[in-house]
């Protein structure tokens, strides 16, 4: 039986874990540093995420088979190039590919010289000429930090007072951190989400999903890790998901080879689907979250095979997928994503507290982004604190066992979107 460490402590982990759990080839699960719901399911040790050393000599000391890494800040710390070089198997891009998602400027640079469909865009650096830059293009206008900002990055001013403020917090205060700007044209359509398990140069995409970014219902307020979640998504066609696969994903991993950093591990391609076609708006280099809670309860091959066959360059089992549908609400701190407080008593009915599988047992799977356990209670202790997820035969099903299940849910400090998946509903 195997043993696998998964790193990162949110959301995404929890449903990762959860897929890992039902692996027949699975014995032991341990989660660095993991959370209360994972708990249940894995056993958490306190290493940081971003503690490269401490996770090696973890998996070293305790025999680790397979590590399988969550968040983009341990990808862009190194932790994949520490523990290859250690001759541990380990399932993400190295520090050099994971660059794909940790500079919006190397992403876009790539995506020009690689013909790869994008919105138009310039990167500053000096706060003037990207005033002038966006005084002389169109409202509204697309403002990225060039660095790692937890989907908080990109602000997308509606009038020149608002660009002329953000500017200043990105170049002149440093609020984001130390970095450049890349100003982008303005794009308009639905935006889904195409995670690919890619291998190098092969491509194995995942079912498709659509985030919900903005913190508000109507998509209204600022934008955020996402606050909600679905898949499939039956207004991107198949027409749509080849141009996508054929023109973007398969592109993007050919060049990341020419690039000298090929790619492994998951591939995320962040698309929207304009009047002109499938265009990027960004690529992560990870699973995303909470697009991973609604994709992972809808797999039905066994995770650990297609980890191991892109850590180890094997051949790819076949991928496939239920018929079952999936759509998720995230309950957040109040604030979120701006301040909020922690430690707030969550009241979760004793029906809904296990993830569940597609089919199996229960129609909803919770799982936790943010909480800690005190003497049998839970208590919030992140911005996004609860992804619930529902299935059903068609997305509306998906949606009113979730929502029913949110409603049940007792937090005096949470709120979620009522209106995820308003545009297949
Ligand atoms: P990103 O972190 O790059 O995914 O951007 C966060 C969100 O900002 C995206 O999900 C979009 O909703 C929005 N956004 C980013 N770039 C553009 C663009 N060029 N045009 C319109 N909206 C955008
Ligand atoms: N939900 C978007 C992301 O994971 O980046």
């Amino acid at each position: 039986m195997k043993k696998v460490l998964v790193i990162g402590g949110g959301g995404r982990e929890h449903a990762i874990v959860d897929a890992l759990s039902r692996s027949p080839q699975v014995g032991k699960i341990y989660c660095a540093p993991g959370n209360a719901g994972i708990s249940a399911q894995a056993e958490c040790v306190a290493i940081k995420d971003t503690d490269v050393e401490g996770l090696k000599d973890f998996a070293l000391a305790n025999g680790i088979d397979l590590a399988v890494v969550g968040p983009e800040v341990a990808l862009a710390a190194g932790v994949v190039d520490a523990f290859k070089n250690a001759g541990l198997r380990i399932f993400g891009p190295s520090k050099a590919a994971a660059t794909i998602e940790a500079s919006k400027d190397f992403a876009k640079q790539l995506m020009a010289k690689y013909d790869i469909p994008t919105a138009a865009f310039e990167t500053f650096e000096d706060y003037d000429a990207a005033l002038e830059y966006v005084k002389k293009g169109s409202f509204p206008v697309v403002l990225k930090y060039d660095g790692l900002a937890a989907g908080k990055g990109v602000v997308i001013p509606e009038t020149l007072e608002e660009a002329e403020e953000t500017l200043k917090d990105m170049l002149l205060d440093d609020k984001f951190g130390k970095g450049r700007v890349v100003v982008e044209e303005f794009l308009t359509g639905p935006e889904f989400s195409f995670m690919c398990f890619v291998d190098g140069k092969d491509v194995y995409p995942m079912t498709l999903s659509q985030d919900h970014k903005r913190a508000y219902e109507g998509d209204k307020g600022p934008n955020t890790g996402g606050m909600g979640a679905y898949s499939p998504v039956p207004i991107i066609t198949d027409e749509d998901l080849e141009f996508s696969l054929e023109h973007v994903m398969k592109p993007t991993a050919a060049a990341m080879v020419a690039e000298g950093c090929p790619f492994t591990g998951v591939l995320y391609g962040g698309l929207m689907k304009t009047p002109q076609g499938p265009k990027v708006i960004e690529f992560n280099c990870r699973f995303g979250d909470p697009e991973t809670e609604v994709v992972l309860p809808r797999l039905e091959t066994d995770i650990y095979d297609i980890f191991s066959a892109v850590a180890d360059n094997t051949p790819m089992p076949e991928i496939k997928w239920s018929e079952k549908v999936t759509m998720g609400f995230v309950m957040a701190s109040k604030g979120y994503p701006g301040d909020y407080e922690k430690g707030y008593e969550i009241e979760i009915p004793h029906s809904i507290t296990a993830p569940r599988h597609c089919g199996e047992r229960s129609d909803v799977a919770i799982y936790h982004m943010g909480t800690s356990l005190k003497d049998g209670k839970y208590y919030t202790s992140g911005g996004r604190v609860l992804m619930v997820v529902g299935f059903g035969d068609n997305l509306q099903e998906a949606h009113d066992k979730a929502l029913a299940a949110v409603e049940s849910i007792k937090c005096e400090n949470l709120f979620y979107r009522r209106d995820i998946g308003w545009r297949v509903l």
